[in-house]
């Protein structure tokens, strides 16, 4: 599966139609020495729509607080990092690493600080006065062996439903209450059909469908055996989690079939131009909706059903890679990133909430208001799909037997593929 993507990564980019073109805040052209020596190579996956949006908000602080530099845009597009993991590697691999890049904090940055390819920033927490603006727990995901690899500039949550009213009216279904349980959203799938939606399910490829499983073993198992699950602790052949697989199978019988072609914001298109009723989604979402100004009344979202009371979360952190290129402006960006504007400029417009523990709820449009109050009251919950519960190679292993599951629909070798996964490294 990795040969496949880096090929098809490596022709996207030969093509030119990966890389997002560079765009900074002076015009210098970037050639010379004095311009190379002022370009912070900033690497993420947030290319377009909301997730432009949100980097943008941290490339303006870093306009006004970082005027010495120059910010230069190595995104390349694909939710989840589908595209911009492989990227990265190479280019880490190569020894030609960025000036910062994005990582999800807990497994997957463990991935980094194990090959050495990230640097221990804890001397910039004390300067920036970061030890005592983030809450402990978060610090700890970041920390290995009492140092530091990154600075988070965010909280998402990843189990969430997006659904279109207007939709579910036609079959009589209200919009502002969640169904309670797996089965009772199977239920009102089934009303739906009767009612004319083809496919009232939106749901796109890789990740998605990953974040779908997680969400039913999360409703199935309760979140202490489903945290268990990812450290081994619950048993990845027990019957509790078939159990949770065949109605993870029933779910994807309501999905629309061009499910292995689309990304995340096409299958949001499908709910928002109301042929589908629902999709699952992190909470990017909210910034998605934001930037393509769909207005507050035409959506709706709760936690996805039996996960009420859970909060499945994932934080993206920046880091300073060994030997990355100009040490002194990514010391910037992460100063910008951990600052208290930087995050306010960012998690407003990214559908995320801050990682600070001092940000004004008000400052906030209404979605995060909502998630920042279940932040504090809820029981926490890793994602796997977003590295902080699994690592980079296990999460390949995951990816790969869930593609093939949309295709065989064969439960057993789903649940035996998972649990292998899990044992890898
Ligand atoms: C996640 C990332 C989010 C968002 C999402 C969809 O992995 O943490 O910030 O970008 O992918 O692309």
């Amino acid at each position: 599966m990795r040969g496949g993507l880096s090929r098809t990564v490596a022709v996207l980019s030969a093509a030119g139609l990966l890389a997002v073109s560079a765009c900074g805040n002076s015009d210098d052209g970037g050639s010379g020495d004095s311009a190379a020596s002022k370009d912070v190579t900033v690497f993420t996956w947030w290319a377009d729509g909301g997730e432009k949006a949100g980097l943008d908000g941290l490339v303006s602080t870093f306009g006004t607080e970082c005027k010495d530099f120059k910010f230069v845009n190595s995104a390349v597009a694909g939710g989840a990092g589908a595209n911009a993991k492989q990227v990265l590697a190479n280019d880490l691999s190569s020894g030609n690493p960025p000036s910062t890049f994005q990582a999800h904090a807990g497994a997957e940055l463990g991935d980094y600080i194990k090959a050495g390819q990230v640097d221990d920033v804890s001397g910039l927490y004390k300067e920036f006065g970061l030890d005592k603006a983030f809450p402990q727990s978060l610090i700890d995901n970041l920390t290995v062996d009492g140092k530091i690899y990154s600075i988070p500039a965010n909280v998402h949550r990843a189990n969430v439903v997006w659904a279109n009213p207007a939709v579910l009216k036609k079959a009589n279904i209200d919009g502002t209450t969640a169904p309670a349980t797996v089965d009772a959203w199977i239920a009102d799938m089934d009303k739906l059909k009767a009612a004319g939606v083809k496919a009232p399910l939106a749901i796109s490829k890789g990740f998605a469908q990953e974040m779908l499983v997680e969400a039913v073993l999360l409703a199935e198992l309760g979140a202490d055996k489903f945290t268990g699950l990812w450290k081994n602790e619950t048993d990845w052949a027990g019957a509790d989690v078939t159990a949770a697989l065949d109605k993870y199978k029933k779910l994807l019988s309501y999905t629309n079939s061009d499910r292995e072609a689309i990304d995340w914001p096409d299958a949001l298109g499908y709910v928002n131009k109301g042929q589908a009723g629902y999709t699952l989604m992190g909470d990017w979402v909210a910034a998605q909706q934001l930037a393509d100004k769909v207005p507050d009344s035409a959506y709706t979202y709760w936690p996805a059903p039996g996960t009420a009371g859970n909060f499945q979360y994932l934080a993206d952190s920046f880091t300073q890679p060994t030997g990355g290129k100009n040490p002194d402006g990514a010391k910037c960006w992460l100063k910008v990133v951990g600052s208290a504007e930087g995050q306010k400029a960012f998690n407003t417009k990214k559908g995320s909430i801050p990682a600070r523990s001092d940000a004004q709820p008000s400052d906030y449009p209404k979605y995060q208001q909502a998630a920042m109050a279940d932040w504090a009251k809820d029981k926490i919950v890793p994602s796997c799909a977003h590295g902080a519960a699994c690592s980079l190679g296990q999460n390949n292993d995951i990816l790969s037997a869930i593609s093939q599951f949309s295709g065989s629909q064969d439960v057993a070798k789903l649940q035996s593929a998972l649990g292998a996964a899990m044992k890898t490294s």
